[in-house]
């Protein structure tokens, strides 16, 4: 097995009832009474969530920061550093799905900043966030993970980039997770939810074999649940059962569990991110159009895995590892998930080698769990996936 570090510092409250003990939680952290809580678009208003999280702040000076957008927008964002330094903020609770979960890790460590942020999102040689405000969260979206993990996804559309950022300051404090958010989740974004963790997973486990079978076990443990309550949770969000497996396997599925001990690829989500960046397609969306593609160009590389995933997954018999990929490209369009570029747009004669030219730029010559999937390769992946 791989030595590993594993370290996750956030209190996961789950189930119903609990946003009674939102401040409770706070109190631990500072005693000062002036927050920020910060949400998307507003269907946190419709739904109830917004007036459960506002009664239970009885007693604070509640700032709001409103309108973080899908793919949380790096303009929009930096407004609300200027809010929270303004007000001396010392704590902000995000209230929404990933974007503004993500939105909220940006503004907490920007906020601390004294560069140019944008700096830290390209990675400029010696850019970091060291320091942040610290932040709890109130899920409304099972799909990322980011309630229990430290990364974040910027966009700026202005330049059509989409960039990551990360480090052990932007862990939230504490999450609350109750599964009767995924009640009033449209169904494009209960399939993207259910397509997010499943591909997380699958960053995470189909690379080679490895010697941690526990690790294997339990991704083959949320694939499989995800494949189980899927249809349910698709055509009865309300049912409970299947809406907080579907959260905790969202959440199981990238807090830094999977990761310990084995090797690990997320090519599909670094060739995903540029096809949300260029075409404006969901995130969850992009993985499913670009992942069959990427394990049929890395074949070679993945063949074990596949062959494994296929018989424990999808109970396929002995050298199944392409009737597995038919099987999970299958899995994504029951859901409503269409797998190639064209369905979303017919813009894309350029998107391949822009990719691959973006790839250059950056110098990633060799990504995935063996460092060898190049710039080119992307390229061709991207040309399969139209
Ligand atoms: O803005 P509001 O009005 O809240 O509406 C949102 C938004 O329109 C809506 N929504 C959320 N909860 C709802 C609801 N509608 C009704 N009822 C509810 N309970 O859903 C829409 C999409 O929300 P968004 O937060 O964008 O979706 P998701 O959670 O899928 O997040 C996607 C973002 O996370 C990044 C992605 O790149 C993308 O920017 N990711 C973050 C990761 C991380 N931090 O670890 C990893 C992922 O791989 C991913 O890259
Ligand atoms: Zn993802």
């Amino acid at each position: 097995m791989n030595n590993f570090d594993y370290y996750n510092p956030t209190r996961v409250i789950f189930g119903k009832d609990s946003y009674n003990r939102i401040s409770e939680q706070i109190s631990e952290v500072t005693k000062d009474k002036k927050i920020l809580i910060t949400y998307g678009g507003g269907s946190i208003k419709k739904n109830g969530v917004y007036d459960s999280v506002i009664k239970s702040l009885a007693g604070y000076e509640v700032f709001e920061f409103s309108g973080i957008e899908p793919n949380p927008e790096y303009n929009t964002l930096m407004k609300a550093v200027d809010m929270v330094k303004k007000e001396n903020i010392t704590f902000v609770l995000a209230v929404g799905g990933g974007s503004v979960i993500d939105g909220t890790k940006f503004i907490v460590a920007a906020s601390k900043y004294e560069g140019n942020p944008w700096d830290v999102l390209t990675q400029k040689e010696g850019c970091k966030f060291t320091e942040a405000i610290p932040f709890g969260t109130v899920l409304t979206l099972p799909a990322t993970g980011s309630e229990m993990n430290s990364g974040a996804v910027i966009s700026r559309s202005e330049l059509k980039e989409k960039r990551t950022m990360g480090g052990p300051m932007t862990f939230p404090t504490f999450s609350f997770l109750d599964p009767t958010v995924v009640s009033t989740l449209p169904e494009r974004q209960i399939a993207n939810g259910i397509t997010d963790a499943f591909m997380h997973t699958l960053e995470q486990y189909l690379t080679y074999p490895s010697d941690n079978l526990l690790q294997e076990r339990i991704a083959e443990g949320i694939l499989s649940t995800l494949i189980e309550i899927a249809p349910e949770v698709m055509r009865d969000p309300s049912n409970y059962k299947a809406a907080s497996n579907l959260m905790w396997c969202a959440t199981m599925a990238l807090n830094g569990t999977l990761r310990a001990g084995v090797a690990y690829d997320w090519s599909t989500h670094m060739i995903g991110h540029e096809l949300t960046a260029l075409h404006d397609i969901d995130h969850a969306r992009t993985l499913a159009i670009v992942a069959p593609n990427l394990y049929k160009v890395k074949f070679e590389n993945k063949k074990e895995k596949l062959n494994q995933y296929g018989q424990r997954v999808w109970g396929l018999q002995e050298n199944c590892g392409e009737q597995a990929i038919e099987k999970t490209r299958s899995f994504f369009e029951s859901l409503g998930i269409k797998t190639k570029i064209s369905d979303y747009t017919s813009e894309f004669s350029e998107s391949p080698s822009i990719i691959k030219d973006r790839f250059e730029e950056r110098n990633w010559d060799g990504i995935g769990e063996r460092g060898d999937l190049t710039p080119s390769e992307a390229q061709k992946i991207v040309e399969l996936s139209i």
